[in-house]
């Protein structure tokens, strides 16, 4: 596999984050000292530009680059890139006041007032146009500038505008979709119901929360349209850019698996996947391993967006965060996990929001490399310097890329399916962490997946999950029935094939577009199972039993049950019509005991497992052993806490391991030179509390 390192300029891994020295224009004595200080804590990159355009054009078609070429030179000069922002993410005040066009109008029908930021309207045609302007000098400005290593657009997209304008993009686009005929869209959106049949186009309103919201199809394709509508923005702006210096490469700071934009579909319009990554450390509700396997499913559903490039960790907090119900920071040695983790899954970039802190306004207390007192003595800075060297040591891995055999099906349309369908339980449908959860106990058994859509290409996987993937898109259905008949091992649970891509239900059975044949089953009912509720699958299949820590002694065991046997069910239990399954557990109680849980469909040597009903993720861990073992993926369990990934090149396969333990662990059956401390591990690695390795298998 060819290496596709990112930055060859850099030559390893990207080191630095936001800065903003337009802050501290009026302090060139503080602006002289960042630079030293970037270099002592190893930093080779800014991100610079975010939010500057008060300053940058102070006035309307005033433009003001020479501050940024004076730090753009000094950081070059100083063996520091720059990772150059287009200021879209806020306005200044000159512009709303003569363009109020450029505010959003928020779901009452209100135009917003100035202020704040990712506020605008994202159709506004003088909004674009003044950002096309400062964006195409800036480029002509710095596009050419050996410093300039990549074009960060705007910052974190996010919001919807229901302005007049957004309306009429939007009543296009629905043309668009519909082929112009209202009567397409009408029989898509299921109108006759409850009068809300449409005459033409122009009657349509966005789903105003005073107005229209009942109307499902209406609700996702709204959700569409602002992807669609933010990601054109996103383009434009992007265009620009690439027709000045299209060699520079084009990234966009997404958030994690943020429910407002439909990231997969803008992925391929960037050169480069990036995310800001704040997870939550120490907090009372869950185990720091927990806190940090949610943050590597979040990374590997960045991974995922662009499988063949390293994605970057464009912001992280060196210590703490400010937005937080709670603001607690991060103990020592976190920080350095938390930034090796964001390598050890595949990026190639550790970045931090910020590099100092302001002296002022809404973020002045956020975490920043260097703090008020502004010295380079602080534990904080220690931890980043520290970080800076170990990217060093790292560097022949930067350009590697996670590849894994596993993957999981996740479609953002689905998502917002499910939180819009009304029925269920209304606080238990938890899709993400359904899907969190199942990819964790994956994980714990060494499987680092991949979190794809489900009508992607499945080809280079051999284990395919499906949880709770009720809305189907179009060639989802033949994607899983080429996969399970080329051999592949699936496992798809309740609430499966319900709606088709307009949100329609399927008719003649669930799951629908064929998915019966494929799993052998119907689902007759869903029954939704109060917090105090308790069933059980009890597990009939010999193989799964002789799998399970308890033991299943009596294989026939037929819908008893009995503690230690049985996999408790919560939340969801759905009663099936089994077609030619073989049924691999029954319900343990209620009017359906005995009735089939769990099936498995065999094509070949392709398996369709179905659990209909919700059980903890630790509980299928049997079921997930028997998929990896007909897959061909071995199992490797580490010590809990414990984490390891995989990075492999052409040069190289580097394991990363990751201690989230306060205690020392050890790992067995590793070999190769461990790049942090220059040691040869032929068996046992010892990591120390909170410690690292990586390790080169030169020989593999
Ligand atoms: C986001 C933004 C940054 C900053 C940080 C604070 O990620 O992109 O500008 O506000 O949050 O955590
Ligand atoms: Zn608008």
């Amino acid at each position: 596999m060819e290496k596709k390192i990112l930055f060859p300029q850099v030559k390893g891994f990207v080191h630095g984050g936001d800065y903003n020295p337009e802050q501290w224009l009026d302090r060139p004595d503080i602006l002289e000292e960042d630079v030293r200080l970037m270099k002592k804590a190893g930093i080779n990159s800014a991100s610079v530009g975010i939010f500057s355009w008060s300053v940058l054009e102070p006035a309307e078609g005033e433009f003001h680059f020479e501050w940024l070429e004076e730090i753009i030179d000094r950081l070059y000069e100083n063996g520091i890139y720059t990772v150059l922002a287009t200021p879209s993410g806020a306005r200044p005040a000159w512009l709303d006041e003569k363009y109020p066009v450029a505010m959003r109008v928020n779901k009452m029908g209100q135009r917003e007032h100035h202020g704040g930021r990712h506020n605008h309207c994202m159709s506004s045609p003088v909004y674009r146009e003044k950002v096309a302007l400062i964006d195409r000098k800036l480029a002509e400005k710095f596009g050419s500038h050996p410093g300039v290593i990549m074009y960060h657009i705007s910052n974190e997209f996010s919001g919807e505008c229901y302005c007049e304008h957004c309306i009429r993009r939007f009543r296009s686009y629905l043309a668009e979709k519909y082929d112009h005929d209202i009567e397409k869209l009408n029989k898509a959106w299921w109108t006759a119901f409850w009068s809300h049949r449409y005459n033409n186009f122009d009657q349509i309103e966005p789903p105003f929360i005073h107005g229209e919201t009942s109307v499902m199809g209406l609700n996702l394709e709204w959700k569409r349209f602002t992807t669609w509508n933010t990601n054109d923005f996103m383009k434009a702006e992007r265009d620009v850019l690439r027709s000045v210096t299209p060699h520079i490469p084009v990234t966009a700071n997404l958030m994690r698996m943020f429910g407002g934009l439909d990231y997969r579909k803008m992925a391929p319009d960037m050169d480069v996947v990036s995310w800001d990554n704040y997870p939550m450390f120490h907090n009372d509700w869950e185990t720091l391993t927990d806190t940090a396997w949610e943050t590597a499913f979040q990374h590997a559903l960045m991974r995922s967006l662009k499988r063949d490039v390293p994605f970057m960790m464009m912001e992280s907090a060196p210590g703490l965060v400010n937005w937080q119900e709670v603001n607690k920071v991060k103990r020592p040695g976190i920080h350095r996990l938390a930034c090796v983790q964001a390598v050890a899954c595949g990026s190639d970039s550790v970045q931090y929001f910020q590099w100092r802190k302001g002296r002022g306004s809404y973020e002045q207390f956020h975490g920043a490399v260097v703090d008020h007192i502004g010295t380079d003595d602080t534990r904080i800075f220690r931890e980043v310097a520290e970080v800076g060297e170990l990217l060093k040591k790292m560097a022949p891995a930067a350009g590697t890329l996670v590849k894994t055999k596993a993957a999981m099906l996740f479609d953002w349309d689905n998502r917002w399916a499910i939180e819009d369908m009304q029925g269920l339980g209304r606080k238990t449908k938890k899709h993400e962490e359904t899907c969190i959860n199942i990819w964790k106990e994956f994980f714990r058994l060494g499987v680092d997946m991949d979190i794809v859509g489900s009508d992607e290409n499945l080809d280079r996987y051999d284990l395919v999950v499906a949880p709770m993937l009720y809305m189907l898109q179009p060639g989802t259905a033949q994607n899983l029935k080429a996969f399970v008949e080329r051999g592949g091992q699936l496992l798809a649970t309740y609430l499966l094939g319900y709606v088709d891509a307009d949100q329609l239900c399927y008719l003649g059975g669930f799951p629908g577009d064929g998915l019966k044949d494929l799993f052998g089953i119907v689902s007759e009912e869903i029954d939704s199972l109060y917090p105090a509720d308790r069933n059980g699958i009890v597990v009939t299949d010999e193989r799964l039993c002789a799998g399970q820590e308890m033991g299943c002694a009596d294989s026939g065991c037929g819908g008893r049950a009995e503690s230690g046997k049985v996999w408790e069910v919560t939340d969801y239990a759905e009663v099936l019509r089994v077609q030619d399954a073989r049924v691999l557990g029954v319900y343990a109680s209620d009017f359906y005991q005995g009735t089939a849980a769990m099936t498995c469909k065999s094509h070949g040597k392709g398996n369709a497992y179905y659990v209909a009903a919700r059980t903890e993720a630790s509980a299928m861990r049997p079921l997930f052993e028997q998929m990896m073992a007909d897959a061909g993926i071995p199992v490797r369990k580490l010590a809990e806490g414990v984490e390891c990934h995989v990075r492999s090149g052409e040069e190289g396969v580097y394991e990363f391991y990751l201690n989230w333990n306060k205690e020392e662990m050890a790992v067995s059956g590793v070999k190769g030179r461990d790049m942090v401390t220059g040691a040869e591990i032929t068996d046992t690695l010892t990591l120390p509390g909170y410690g690292i390795a990586v390790v080169n298998l030169l020989s593999r």
